[in-house]
C-alpha cells in the first residue's frame, strides 16, 4: 500500500463506529497487514502482548485499547513499560479509548496525543509501520497527500463516467479541467474568492445530489471566473455564480466545457472540497498530483515525489548558499543590501524537465525569504517582491505537470506574499493573474534553451491575452535579463541503457549525434548536462542536476565527460552517491549523484558526500574530477598487465566447443565413466553462476598424453568430433586451426595449487565482491576472472571494501550489476608497498573469512552475501579484513567512499606516473580485452 491508500483506510476507520475489539485489527489492516498475518494475531499465535486487551505485532507495534473513561495516558505508559514491548522491538505504542488516541515512536520519543477523530491528520507518523520512510513535509503536512488522494478518486471516477475524455485528444481539456478544481479549492480556502468555501458551498446547494447537473453549475460558474465586473451585466449570470470574482480568463478561458458527473464524483468533489487546502505544499503537493493524470504513474499516486531536502541539495551549493552568504556580508549596510536585491532580481532559475515544478517552487520561496530580510532590515517590510515569478521558467513534457507547475509558482507566490506582506496586500495584487507563460510544455532536448531564456533582452515577445491561454508549446519568451545571471537546475529523467524508447535515442541522436559520440552507453541524463554545457556558450550560467551516479562511474565518463570539459566547464560542487529515497513503500531508492557545473569556478570545489556512519561530510578540495573523486584530475586506464606488484589476473578459460566440452550433472552420468576415467578426463569448472550459487558444470579436461586414452571412450569420443565438426565450420581461421586439438578448451590455464576466482559480475546490492578460492582438481571458464596460485593475502584485497569502491567507480555497472574487468580494475588498482607482516595479516583475514563461509556450508555465495541476510561472523571477518587493510593505506579505516577513493587515485597517479617513468613510451601496454 502506498501513503495515499493508507491515508485513505484510515480515514475509513476513523469515521467508522469505534469497535474497540476490532480497532487494532482495523488499524493493522489499514496499514497493508495481510488477513492471514491479522488472523495468526487475533488467535494469540503471533500476539506476544503483555497488556491486557493488547495486541503486539513483532518489530512493529504494540496496540492496546481501553474503556472510554481517561486511562489513555496510562495505558501508554504500561505499553512503554512493558517487557513485550522491549523484547519484541516495537516501533510504536498506541493507546486509544474511541475519544482520544496517544501514540509514541519509541526511538525518537516522538508523540501523537489527539482526539481519536484526528488521528488520521497524524498518519504520516505511522508511515513506517507500512515500511515507507516518512519525509518530514509529509508528516508536518498530510494535506498533500490527502488531496492526492480525494483527486485521484475524482479523477478515475470522471474518466469512467467520461470515456471520451480519456482520449488522447481530450486528456488536455481533462487536465486543464483538474488544474482549474485545484485553483478553486485554493482559492476558497485563502480568501481569494469571498467567503471562505465559496466554491465547495455553492456546487453543494445548487447541485443535484445524483451528480446529473454538477457539470452546468460548474461551467456557469468558470464562465463567471472567465468574465471580468465590468462586463458581467449582459452575460446574464445566475446570482450564485456572480459572486465568484473575475480571476483571468486564461485558467477558466477558452471551452468551459465540463465533464458529467456521478453521484459519487459529485461526493469526492465535496470531499476534495473539504480539506484545508490553505496549508496545501506547493513544494511537494505538485509533484504528488500530477500522477493523478498519469496513467502509468497513477498506482504510485506520486510516491516519487523529490523531498525538499534533496532539492536543497541542488540548489543551495548551486546559488542559494552564495545568495545568503552575501546577506551575511551586507549586515545592515542599506546599499550592500540594496544591491542585493538587486541582483536577485536578475537572477533566472531554469528547470528543463521541470515536472510540476518543485524545483523552481523552492527556489522561488527561498528567494523570497531572502529578499524579505533585506526589506526587513531595510524597514520596507511591506514592499512587493522584486522577484519576479516569470524569472522562475521550465520546460516539461507533458501537459498536466506543466500545468500544475504554474498553478504551484502562482500559489508560492500568494504565500510568500501572505508570509511577508501580510493576506490583505497579498489579495490587493493576486487577482487577475497575470498573462505570461513561463512554463513550456515540450521535450526539452529538441527545444533551443536559449528560445526559452533567451541570454537577455527586455519584453515579453509571445504573450497570449492570458496565462492559461498561451500555447503551451510556446517558446521564445523573452524578458529583462540585462546583467543577469541564470541557473539550470533540475531532476531529469535517467533512463539507462536498454531501457530507453525509440523517441529517447533518437533524442540522444540528436544531440550527442553532431559531436559523433557512442552515445548508447550514455545515459538519457546525459543529454541535460550536454545541452546546458552548450547553453552556456551564450549567457552567464551555471548549472546542477541530479542524476544516476553511473554518468560518473566506468565506460559513461570518458564517454560523457570530455564533452563537457571541452566547453570549458569544472565541476564547481558535487554530492557523490547518495540514495534517492521517495514515500513509495519498501523503495529501494535509486543511487544518485549532484554535480554542479560552471565556467567560473571559484578557488575550491564542495564535494558533499555520506559517511559509513551516515553522517553528512562536506568538504573543500582544489578539483573534482568526472568520477566525482576530490583532488586529482586523472583518468584511470586499461593496462594489460597489474601495475600495483599483485598477481596476474586472467580471464577463465574459453571453450569454443559449441556445447560439447562443458556439461551438467546429468549429462557427466550419461558419459558413463568409471570412477578413474572421471578423475582423469573431468574437472568441475566454475563461470559466475556457478561460484556463487554452487552450481554443479562440468567440462572435458584433457591432456595431450591422456587422449588417445580418452577418445577410446566413445561418449568422450562423440563430444570431441562434435566439437572439431564445430570449429572446422568456423569463419575465423584461428577458430579452424583449434580443431587440431577439439579435445582441449580455447585456453587451458590451470593452477598448481589453488585458483582465485572472480565473477565477471556481481549485483549491486552486494557489500563485498564475491571471490573466492577453488582447488586445484577444479577450473575456470571465461565466465570468470582467475588468479592461478596466488597468495591468500590477494584474495583479502579483492574482496575488500577498498577494491569494491575502486570497480564499482572504474568499471562501473551493467544494468544493477557491477562489472568486473582485470584491466581496468585489478591491474590498475592501487596497492602501497606491503612488509611480510602486511601480507601475513591480510593472509590471516582471507582465511578467516573463508573458515567463516565454510561454517555455513553448504550457503552458497549468492546466500552468505544477501545484503539483507549476511552471517554475523562473515560481515565481521570483513570488517576485520577492511580494518586491517585500511590501516596499511592510511592507518585509519576511511570514514567513505569519497575518501577511499580520493586516496586511490592519489596513489593510481603516483603509480602511473613511476610506471611512466620505468618504462619507455613505445611498450605497448594494450593486452586482451576484458
Ligand atoms: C524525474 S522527473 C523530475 C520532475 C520533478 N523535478 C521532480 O523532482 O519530481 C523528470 C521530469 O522530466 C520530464 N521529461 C521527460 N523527458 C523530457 C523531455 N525530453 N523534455 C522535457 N521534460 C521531460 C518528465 O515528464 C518528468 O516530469
Amino acid at each position: 500500500m502506498n501513503a495515499v491508500e493508507i491515508e485513505a483506510a484510515i480515514s475509513d476507520l476513523a469515521l467508522e463506529q469505534f469497535d474497540a475489539t476490532e480497532f487494532p485489527y482495523d488499524f493493522l489492516a489499514a496499514f497493508g497487514n495481510k488477513d492471514t498475518t491479522l488472523k495468526r494475531l487475533r488467535t494469540g499465535n503471533n500476539n506476544a502482548s503483555d497488556v491486557p486487551g493488547g495486541v503486539l505485532q513483532r518489530n512493529n507495534i504494540h496496540i492496546a485499547v481501553c474503556q472510554p473513561d481517561g486511562t489513555v495516558g496510562e495505558i501508554l505508559k504500561a505499553l512503554r513499560d512493558s517487557p513485550a514491548t522491549a523484547k519484541a522491538k516495537a516501533k510504536f505504542i498506541l493507546a486509544t479509548d474511541g475519544q482520544t488516541l496517544e501514540a509514541e515512536e519509541l526511538v525518537s520519543g516522538e508523540t501523537v496525543a489527539c482526539a481519536y477523530s484526528e488521528f488520521p491528520n497524524h498518519f504520516g507518523f505511522f508511515l513506517p509501520l507500512a515500511g515507507i520512510s516518512t519525509i518530514k513535509e509529509i508528516k508536518d503536512n498530510p494535506i498533500d497527500v490527502r488531496a492526492t488522494g480525494r483527486l485521484n478518486k475524482l479523477y478515475v471516477e470522471l474518466l469512467q463516467e467520461n470515456p471520451d475524455w480519456a482520449k488522447d485528444e481530450r486528456r488536455p481539456d481533462m487536465n486543464h479541467f483538474m488544474a482549474r478544481l485545484v485553483f478553486c479549492f485554493f482559492a476558497e480556502d485563502t480568501d481569494i474568492f469571498n467567503g471562505e468555501g465559496l466554491f465547495t458551498k455553492t456546487v453543494e446547494q445548487m447541485s443535484e445530489r445524483d451528480g446529473s447537473n454538477t457539470h452546468q453549475v460548474l461551467s456557469e460558474v468558470f464562465r463567471a471566473m472567465n468574465t471580468k465586473l465590468a462586463e458581467r451585466a449582459t452575460g446574464n449570470f445566475r446570482p450564485w455564480a456572480n459572486q465568484f470574482p473575475y480571476v483571468n480568463g486564461g485558467l477558466f478561458s477558452g471551452s468551459t466545457e465540463v465533464p458529467r458527473f456521478t453521484r459519487m464524483a459529485r461526493t469526492y468533489l465535496l470531499h476534495a472540497g473539504s480539506l484545508k487546502w490553505r496549508e496545501i505544499n506547493p513544494d511537494i503537493f505538485g509533484s504528488m498530483i500530477q500522477a493523478v493524470a498519469d496513467d502509468e504513474e497513477r498506482g504510485a499516486l506520486g510516491m516519487h515525489y523529490t523531498s525538499v531536502p534533496n532539492i536543497l541539495k541542488v540548489l543551495n551549493p548551486l546559488l542559494l548558499d552564495d545568495l545568503r552568504g552575501q546577506l551575511a556580508e551586507a549586515g545592515d549596510n542599506e546599499r550592500k543590501l540594496l544591491n542585493l536585491r538587486k541582483r536577485m532580481a536578475h537572477i533566472r532559475v531554469f528547470d528543463p524537465a521541470c515536472g510540476s515544478g518543485n524545483f523552481l517552487v523552492i527556489a522561488y520561496k527561498q528567494m523570497r525569504e531572502i529578499e524579505a530580510e533585506i526589506n526587513r532590515r531595510r524597514g520596507e517590510s511591506h514592499r512587493g517582491s522584486d522577484i519576479p515569478l516569470t524569472n522562475f521558467r521550465g520546460i516539461e513534457l507533458r501537459d498536466f505537470p506543466a500545468e500544475i507547475a504554474r498553478l504551484a509558482l502562482i500559489i508560492a507566490e500568494f504565500q510568500c506574499d501572505v508570509l511577508y506582506r501580510g493576506q490583505k496586500d497579498a489579495l490587493l495584487e493576486f487577482l487577475p493573474l497575470s498573462k505570461e507563460n513561463w512554463i513550456v510544455c515540450g521535450n526539452a532536448l529538441r527545444l533551443d534553451w536559449l528560445s526559452v531564456c533567451p541570454s537577455m533582452g527586455t519584453g515579453v515577445k509571445l504573450v497570449a491575452n492570458d496565462l492559461f491561454g498561451t500555447p503551451l508549446n510556446q517558446t521564445e519568451i523573452d524578458f529583462e535579463n540585462e546583467g543577469g545571471e541564470t541557473y539550470i537546475c533540475g531532476n531529469p529523467p535517467y533512463v539507462g541503457k536498454g531501457k530507453k524508447s525509440a523517441q529517447q535515442i533518437s533524442d540522444m541522436e540528436y544531440v550527442f549525434g553532431p559531436r559523433s559520440v557512442k552515445h548508447g552507453y550514455i545515459d538519457y541524463v546525459g543529454c541535460w548536462f550536454l545541452k546546458a554545457a552548450e547553453y552556456g556558450r551564450h549567457t552567464n550560467s551555471a548549472c546542477a542536476f541530479v542524476s544516476t551516479n553511473s554518468i560518473c562511474r566506468g565506460h559513461q565518463v570518458p564517454l560523457l565527460w570530455p564533452q563537457i570539459f571541452a566547453d570549458q566547464y569544472e565541476i564547481t560542487f558535487a554530492h557523490t552517491s547518495f540514495k534517492w529515497k521517495n514515500l513509495a513503500a519498501h523503495n529501494a531508492g535509486v543511487m544518485v549523484v549532484i554535480v554542479g557545473l560552471s565556467r567560473e569556478p571559484k578557488s575550491s570545489r564542495k564535494l558533499f558526500s555520506i559517511s559509513d556512519e551516515g553522517e553528512f561530510l562536506a568538504k573543500s578540495v582544489p578539483f573534482i574530477n568526472a568520477c566525482l573523486v576530490g583532488g586529482a584530475n586523472v583518468l584511470v586506464t586499461k593496462s594489460s598487465m597489474p601495475l600495483n606488484g599483485l598477481s596476474s589476473m586472467d580471464l577463465g578459460n574459453m571453450p569454443y566447443d559449441g556445447g560439447n566440452l562443458l556439461f551438467s550433472r546429468d549429462e557427466l552420468i550419461e558419459l558413463d565413466l568409471t570412477v578413474a576415467q572421471r578423475q582423469k578426463f573431468v574437472r568441475r569448472i566454475y563461470g559466475s553462476k556457478e561460484f556463487t550459487n554452487a552450481l554443479c558444470r562440468y567440462c572435458l579436461w584433457i591432456d595431450d598424453e591422456h587422449l588417445s586414452e580418452a577418445v577410446l571412450v566413445p561418449s568422450i569420443r562423440r563430444r570431441i568430433d562434435a566439437v572439431k565438426e564445430m570449429r572446422l565450420s568456423s569463419t575465423d581461421a584461428g577458430g579452424r586451426a583449434m580443431a587440431a586439438r577439439s579435445h582441449q578448451l580455447r585456453e587451458m590455464r590451470r593452477a598448481d595449487t589453488h585458483t582465485i576466482v572472480m565473477p565477471r559480475t556481481s549485483s549491486e546490492s552486494r557489500h563485498y565482491l564475491p571471490a573466492g578460492v577453488i582447488s586445484v582438481d577444479s577450473t575456470v571458464s571465461s565466465e570468470a576472472f582467475a588468479i592461478f596460485d596466488a597468495p591468500l593475502w590477494q584474495l583479502a584485497i579483492l574482496v575488500s571494501r577498498l577494491h569494491l569502491s575502486w570497480i564499482a567507480t572504474i568499471c562501473g555497472q551493467m544494468k544493477t550489476d557491477f562489472r568486473y574487468s582485470n584491466e581496468l580494475g585489478w591491474n590498475t588498482f592501487p596497492v602501497p608497498l606491503l612488509t611480510e607482516q602486511n601480507k601475513a595479516d591480510l593472509t590471516e583475514c582471507a582465511e578467516a573469512i573463508l573458515l567463516a563461509r565454510e561454517a555455513h556450508f553448504p550457503a552458497t555465495i549468492a546466500d552468505l552475501y544477501d545484503p539483507e541476510d549476511m552471517p554475523d561472523n562473515l560481515r565481521h571477518a570483513h570488517e576485520r579484513n577492511d580494518e586491517v587493510l585500511e590501516r596499511i593505506y592510511i592507518g585509519r579505516r576511511f570514514r567513505n567512499d569519497t575518501e577511499r577513493l580520493e586516496k586511490l587515485f592519489d596513489l593510481y597517479t603516483k603509480m602511473t606516473a613511476a610506471a611512466a617513468k620505468d618504462k619507455p613510451a613505445t611498450k605497448a601496454t594494450r593486452g586482451k580485452k576484458s
